[in-house]
C-alpha cells in the first residue's frame, strides 16, 4: 500500500487544481464495484473513474458500446458506497447524451441523484463540447475525454493512438481547449503520441489526466483490471501491470478445488462443533426413532 497519507475528507475541484499548481501529479484509476472502491480508497488515490470500461473488464461486453445507463448506475452505486475521500467520476455511456443538450441533462441528473457521483464524463470534442457547455450550466461538473475515445472507435479507425500527424494533433488540441471554454472541470486525454500532450500543457488551464499520453499530463488514469493484471487479454502498450491478481487467484481456485477433491478441506479447524453432551442426546433422540 502507498505510504500516502490520506485526507480525511472527500477532495474537491479545489484540491485537484491546487495540486496541478503544485506540480503535484494526480492519481486516477477506474473502479466498478464496492470491493474495488474499497481498494482504491485504502491506495489513497485522488479519484475513481467508474468507466464504461466496465462494459467488458466486468460485464463481458466485447467493447463499450452496449453498456446501459442502468448497468453504469448500478456499478457506480457500488463504488460510491466503498468510497470516502477520492472524487468520484461517472461516464456517461455510449447513446445516452449525445443526441441533445435535453438528453444529456436528463441522464446527468439521473447519475447525480442516483449515485451521488461529483462528476460526470462524455468523450469527444465536436457536438460533445455542446453537451458539456449544457451539462455545466446545469451545475452539473463535466470530464471531457480527448484523444482516443473508445466509445467512437470504429469512426477513428480502432482503437489505436490518435494525433499522430501535426493536423490531426492540432484537432485533438482544438477539442481539448473547447472542452475547457465550455466549463469542463478536467480532461482525460487518451493515446496520444507524448508530444501532443505536452504541448498541450502550455495551452491549457484544466487539470488534464492521461492514459497513454505520456508524462506531462497533471495525472493519470489506468484500468484497475489492467493495472492489477485481473484483466485476461492483451493490454494496451501503455498498461503496466502492478500485480497478477488473475494467475493469483486461479492459483488459489486450483489449490481449493484440489483439496475438496482431496478431502484436504474442510479441515476439523473449519467446522462447527457442539458440546459433548448435546452431540450424545443426538445420537440417542436418533436411536430412538
Ligand atoms: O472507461 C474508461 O475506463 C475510461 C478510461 C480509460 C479513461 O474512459
Amino acid at each position: 500500500m502507498s505510504a500516502h497519507a490520506a485526507p480525511t475528507r472527500r477532495l474537491t475541484l479545489g484540491d485537484l487544481a491546487a495540486k496541478k499548481a503544485a506540480g503535484e501529479p494526480i492519481v486516477m484509476v477506474t473502479a466498478y464495484d464496492h470491493p474495488g472502491a474499497q481498494i482504491v480508497e485504502a491506495a489513497g488515490v485522488d479519484m475513481v473513474l467508474v468507466g464504461d470500461s466496465a462494459a467488458m473488464t466486468v460485464l463481458g461486453y466485447d467493447s463499450t458500446v452496449p453498456v446501459s445507463v442502468d448497468e453504469m448506475i448500478m456499478l457506480t452505486k457500488a463504488v460510491r458506497r466503498g468510497l470516502t475521500t477520492p472524487l468520484l467520476v461517472a461516464d456517461l455511456p455510449f447513446g445516452s447524451y449525445e443526441a441533445s443538450d435535453a438528453q444529456a441533462i436528463a441522464t446527468a441528473q439521473r447519475f447525480v441523484k442516483e449515485t451521488g457521483c461529483d462528476l460526470v464524463k462524455i468523450e469527444r470534442g465536436g457536438t460533445s463540447v455542446d453537451r458539456a457547455r449544457a451539462l455545466v450550466s446545469a451545475g452539473i461538473p463535466v470530464v471531457g475525454h480527448v484523444g482516443l475515445t473508445p466509445q467512437t472507435a470504429t469512426s477513428l479507425g480502432g482503437y489505436r493512438s490518435q494525433g499522430r500527424t501535426a493536423e490531426a494533433a492540432l484537432a485533438v488540441i482544438d477539442s481539448a481547449l473547447a472542452l475547457q471554454d465550455a466549463g469542463c472541470s478536467l480532461l482525460v486525454v487518451e493515446a496520444v503520441p507524448a508530444e501532443v500532450t505536452a504541448s498541450l500543457m502550455s495551452l491549457i488551464d484544466i487539470p488534464v489526466i492521461g492514459i497513454g499520453a505520456g508524462s506531462a499530463a497533471d495525472g493519470q488514469v489506468l484500468v484497475f483490471h489492467d493495472l492489477l493484471g485481473i484483466y485476461d487479454g492483451g493490454a494496451a502498450k501503455f498498461v503496466k501491470r502492478y500485480a497478477s491478481l488473475r494467475s493469483a487467484a486461479i492459483e488459489g481456485v486450483t489449490a481449493y478445488a484440489d483439496e475438496v477433491r482431496a478431502h484436504v478441506y474442510p479441515a476439523p479447524e473449519h467446522a462447527y462443533s457442539m458440546p459433548a453432551e448435546e452431540a450424545a442426546r443426538l445420537r440417542e433422540l436418533l436411536e430412538g426413532r
